[in-house]
C-alpha cells in the first residue's frame, strides 16, 4: 500500500499505491499503514528526509467516503483522528525535513497530509487541482485543513477555499504560498529530493549551541504570528463578522458544515495548533455523524456518481457513439439541446418551421460562444469549431444520417404526430426518435410512430445548454435498447440521466408541482405570502413556491391542472392551487413573471415584491401557523408524492429519486432528497407526521398502505 525505499543519500520514499484503486484515497488501512512507515523512517538514524509521493497519476483523492458514510460511533473516530494527528505532529516535529512531491490531484485529505510536509512541490500537470472540496459533502477537512491553512496562507484567503471547496490550479495555489514550487510534469519527485537533501545538510551543521538543526513548520517555530493577522485584530474580526452575516444568507442555516469550518478557524487560531487540531476533530466527528452530511453523500456523491456511470443501463447493449443527430424546434429548448450536443463534438441538423427560425436558434449558439471567448473560457477556433457543427434546416432530408432527433416543437400533441411522421420518413431503421415533452405520456406521443420501441422521452430541463439533469421516460413500447442507447447520447454530452416510467407530469414535473400547488394552497387558506415564500427558502429550497409559480408561469399551472381535470375526468380531485390559479388568470389577468405580475410585481426598474393586491382576494387569516409549520408542509408534500411515485413504479430506484430533486429543480441537498428527507426522519415518524398532516388539511398528505406495509416490514429506502 505505501512503496517504502531508501536511497544512497539516506531519503526515505514513501510511495502512495492503494491496490485494486485508481486514486489513492485515506482509510483506515491506507492511513496504518502510512502511519508505519513514516514512524519506521522517523525513528531510522540512517534516514536523513522523507519525500512523500504516489504511484498513481494524481496524489491522493481525500477521504473514503464509503468509510466515512459508515461511521456512527463518535468515541473510536475521534480516537482514529487523533492518532492521525499526532503521526503528523511527530512528522513536523522530529526534525528531519518532509516533502511532499505532488504529481497531480491533492484533494482534501490528500493537501491536508501534504500540508503537514516542510515543503510541497507540485508538477505542472494542467490537470491536478488543489483543495478542500469536504464542503460540498457536509463535511470540514477534519485531518489539520482548518488549522495548517490559515497559519500557512491567512485567515481570509483559506476560509474562501474552506467554505467553497474551490478547487484551484497548481499556478494558483503557489501564489496563495500552498505550495513552494511547480516544476515540469516528471520532475516533482526529484525536486523534492533535492530539497531534502538540502535540508538535511543544513540541519547536519550543528549550531551555536552544539546540536544538530531541525527542519521546523512555521508555526512550531518562536513567535510564529498567524499571517495577515489573528482572529482579534481589525481584519480577523471583520472577516468573520462579514463571513457569518454571508453565510447565513446563503445557507439560511441549514449547513452545518462551512458554520463549523468558521468555527474552528475563528476557534483555532486562538490557540496553539495541538489544541487547534482538537478543536477541528470535534466538530469534525459531529459533522461525520450529522444527518447533512450523509444525505449529501449519499446522493450527491454515490447517488450522482452511479447515474453518470449509467449504473442501471440494460446491459448487453453495445455503446453507442454519436456523430450526427437532429434537433426538431429550434427555440428555447431545441437551441438549448442544440449547442449542448454540439458542444459535445456531435454535429447536430437544426430544423424548425422557417429558415429564418432555424437561424434563430444557431444564432443563440452564437451569443454563448461570444460570451465565453470574450471571458476568455474559450479559444475562438474552439468556438468557432462548435458553431460550424450546428446546420440550420427546414428540410427534413437533412435527417438522413442522423443516429437521434430529439423533438422540441411546441407542446401540442397534433403537432408532435404530424412532425414525428415526417422524421421517420427520411430516418434510418434504426435511429432513435426522443420527445422533450414536458407534459404529454410518451406512450400516447409514441401512437404517431411506426416504430414506438425507438421512441422514448428525453426531458431536459431549462435553460438546457447549463441544467445538468435529463429525465429519460420509458413508453410502455420502449425497448431496453433504446434506452440504453439514449443514456450513452445523455452521457455523451455530459449530462446526467435518470430513468423513470411514463406517467401524467412523469417525476420531476409531478413531484415539483407538489412544492407549487401547496404554496398555493397555503394562500388559499389565508396565509401570509411572504411567510409562505420565506418559508420555501428557509427550508432550503432556492426559491419560494409563490415566486415560482411565477417563474413557470401561472397560466401553465393553469392549463396544466385543467388538461389533467379533461383527461381524468371523474377522477379528478380538485385542489386549493387549482381555484388560485384559475382566479389569477382568467379573473386577474395575472401570468406571471413574463407579463410583469403575478404574485409578484417585476417593476422594470427595482427589484420585484409581493402584489399588494393579494389581501383583497386571499384574505389573511388572523391566526396564522409558525413557521416550522409551513416549512413541514411544503417538504413532506413532496416526500409523500415521491414515494408515490415510488409505488407506482415510476420512479424505480431511491437514489434516482433523489439526485433527480436536486438536479431537477433544486431541492436542498442537505435533506438528502424527497426520499432522503423520509430516510432521514425514519419512516415511522414521516408516515405519522402524514397521517397528522392529512388530516388538518386533506387526503393529498395521506401516506399510502403501501407505505404502511414497507413501514410494518421494517424496511427503509437505505440502509441504515
Ligand atoms: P418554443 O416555443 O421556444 O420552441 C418551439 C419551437 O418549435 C419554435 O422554434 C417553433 O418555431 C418550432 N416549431 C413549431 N412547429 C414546428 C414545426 N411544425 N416544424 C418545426 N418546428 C416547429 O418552446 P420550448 O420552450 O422550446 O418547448 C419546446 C418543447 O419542450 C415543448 O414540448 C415543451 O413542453 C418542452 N419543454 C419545455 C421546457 C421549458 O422550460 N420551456 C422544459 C422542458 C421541456
Amino acid at each position: 500500500m505505501i512503496n517504502y525505499s531508501i536511497d544512497s543519500d539516506g531519503i526515505a520514499t514513501l510511495e502512495w499505491d492503494l491496490p485494486g484503486r485508481s486514486q489513492n484515497v485515506l482509510n483506515d488501512q491506507s492511513m496504518a499503514a502510512f502511519a508505519e512507515a513514516a514512524q519506521k523512517a522517523l525513528a531510522d538514524n540512517a534516514v536523513s528526509g522523507i519525500v512523500v509521493a504516489s504511484a498513481k497519476a494524481d496524489f491522493i483523492a481525500g477521504g473514503d467516503l464509503e468509510m466515512l458514510l459508515r461511521v456512527t460511533d463518535a468515541e473510536p473516530f475521534f480516537a482514529g483522528i487523533m492518532n492521525w494527528h499526532r503521526l503528523l505532529r511527530a512528522m513536523e516535529a522530529t526534525g528531519k525535513p518532509v516533502a511532499a512531491a505532488l504529481n497531480g490531484n491533492t484533494l482534501g485529505g490528500g493537501l491536508e497530509l501534504a500540508l503537514a510536509c516542510h515543503y510541497r512541490v507540485a508538477s505542472d500537470n494542467p490537470k491536478a487541482r488543489f483543495g478542500f472540496p469536504e464542503v460540498t459533502l457536509g463535511l470540514l477537512p477534519g485531518a489539520g485543513g482548518t488549522q495548517r491553512t490559515p497559519r500557512l496562507i491567512g485567515i481570509q484567503p483559506s476560509l474562501l477555499l474552506l467554505t467553497e471547496g474551490k478547487r484551484i490550479k497548481a499556478a494558483e495555489a503557489q501564489k496563495l504560498g500552498l505550495l513552494h514550487a511547480v516544476v515540469p510534469a516528471g520532475s516533482e519527485r526529484e525536486a523534492a529530493r533535492a530539497w531534502v537533501l538540502e535540508a538535511a545538510a543544513k540541519n547536519a551543521v550543528a549550531g551555536r549551541d552544539g546540536k544538530p538543526g531541525k527542519t521546523l513548520q512555521p508555526w512550531d517555530q518562536k513567535g510564529f504570528k498567524v499571517p495577515g493577522g489573528g482572529v482579534m485584530t481589525p481584519a480577523g474580526m471583520q472577516t468573520f463578522m462579514a463571513g457569518n452575516a454571508m453565510l447565513r444568507e446563503k445557507t439560511q442555516g441549514n449547513y452545518p458544515a462551512p458554520k463549523h469550518i468558521l468555527s474552528c478557524v475563528f476557534e483555532g487560531m486562538q490557540t496553539d495548533i495541538d489544541t487547534g487540531l482538537k478543536i477541528e476533530a470535534r466538530y469534525f466527528v459531529n459533522l461525520v455523524r450529522s444527518a447533512e452530511a450523509k444525505n449529501m453523500i449519499r446522493s450527491l456523491f454515490f447517488g450522482m456518481q452511479e447515474a453518470n456511470k449509467l449504473a442501471n443501463r440494460p446491459q448487453d447493449v453495445p455503446t453507442q457513439k454519436y456523430a450526427k443527430i437532429g434537433m426538431l424546434g429550434a427555440g428555447m429548448m431545441g437551441a438549448g439541446i442544440a449547442h449542448s450536443a454540439a458542444s459535445a463534438g456531435i454535429e447536430v441538423v437544426l430544423l424548425d418551421g422557417t429558415q429564418e427560425g432555424a437561424e434563430k436558434g444557431k444564432a443563440w449558439s452564437r451569443s454563448l460562444l461570444e460570451k465565453n471567448v470574450a471571458r476568455g473560457r474559450m479559444k475562438p477556433e474552439a468556438a468557432a469549431a462548435v458553431l460550424s457543427r450546428i446546420k440550420p434546416t427546414t428540410d427534413y432530408k437533412d435527417f438522413a444520417g442522423c443516429e437521434l432527433i430529439i423533438e422540441a416543437v411546441f407542446e401540442d400533441r397534433a403537432l408532435k404526430a404530424e412532425v414525428t411522421q415526417k422524421t421517420e420518413a427520411v430516418l434510418a431503421p434504426n435511429a432513435i426518435f426522443a420527445s422533450n415533452t414536458s407534459t404529454l405520456p410518451i406512450t400516447g406521443l409514441a401512437e404517431a410512430s411506426a416504430r414506438p420501441a425507438n421512441f422514448i422521452g428525453l426531458h431536459f430541463f431549462s435553460p438546457a445548454d447549463r441544467m445538468p439533469l435529463v429525465e429519460i421516460i420509458m413508453g410502455k413500447k420502449t425497448s431496453p435498447e433504446t434506452l440504453a442507447r439514449s443514456m450513452d447520447f445523455v452521457k455523451a454530452i455530459g449530462k446526467t440521466p435518470i430513468v423513470v416510467n411514463d406517467s401524467r407530469g412523469f417525476y420531476t414535473s409531478r413531484v415539483f408541482g407538489t412544492y407549487v400547488s401547496e404554496g398555493m394552497a397555503l394562500l388559499q387558506e389565508g396565509v401570509l405570502p411572504s411567510l409562505i415564500d420565506n418559508a420555501g427558502r428557509i427550508a432550503g429550497m432556492p426559491v419560494g413556491p409563490l415566486a415560482l409559480a411565477d417563474e413557470v408561469s401561472i397560466d401553465l399551472v393553469h392549463k396544466i391542472a385543467r388538461q389533467t381535470k379533461a383527461d381524468l375526468g371523474d377522477k379528478y380531485i380538485e385542489r386549493a392551487a387549482d381555484k388560485v390559479a384559475a382566479l389569477m388568470v382568467e379573473k386577474l389577468g395575472r401570468l406571471g413573471k413574463k407579463c410583469g405580475h403575478g404574485f409578484y410585481e417585476y417593476p422594470e426598474d427595482a427589484k420585484k415584491h409581493l402584489w399588494p393586491g393579494l389581501a383583497e382576494h386571499f384574505p389573511v387569516k388572523a391566526q396564522q401557523p409558525g413557521l416550522e409549520e409551513v416549512i413541514e408542509r411544503l417538504i413532506l408534500i413532496q416526500s409523500v408524492e415521491t414515494a408515490r411515485c415510488m409505488e407506482e413504479n415510476v420512479v424505480l430506484r431511491p437514489q434516482d429519486a433523489d439526485v433527480g430533486a436536486i438536479l431537477g429543480w433544486g431541492y436542498p441537498p442537505f435533506r438528502g432528497g424527497p426520499i432522503g428527507q423520509i430516510h432521514t426522519m425514519g419512516l415511522r415518524k414521516f408516515v405519522a407526521a402524514c397521517d397528522r398532516l392529512a388530516e388538518q388539511h386533506g387526503e393529498r398528505f395521506r401516506p399510502s398502505q403501501w407505505l404502511n406495509e414497507k413501514l410494518a416490514r421494517g424496511e427503509h429506502f437505505y440502509p441504515v
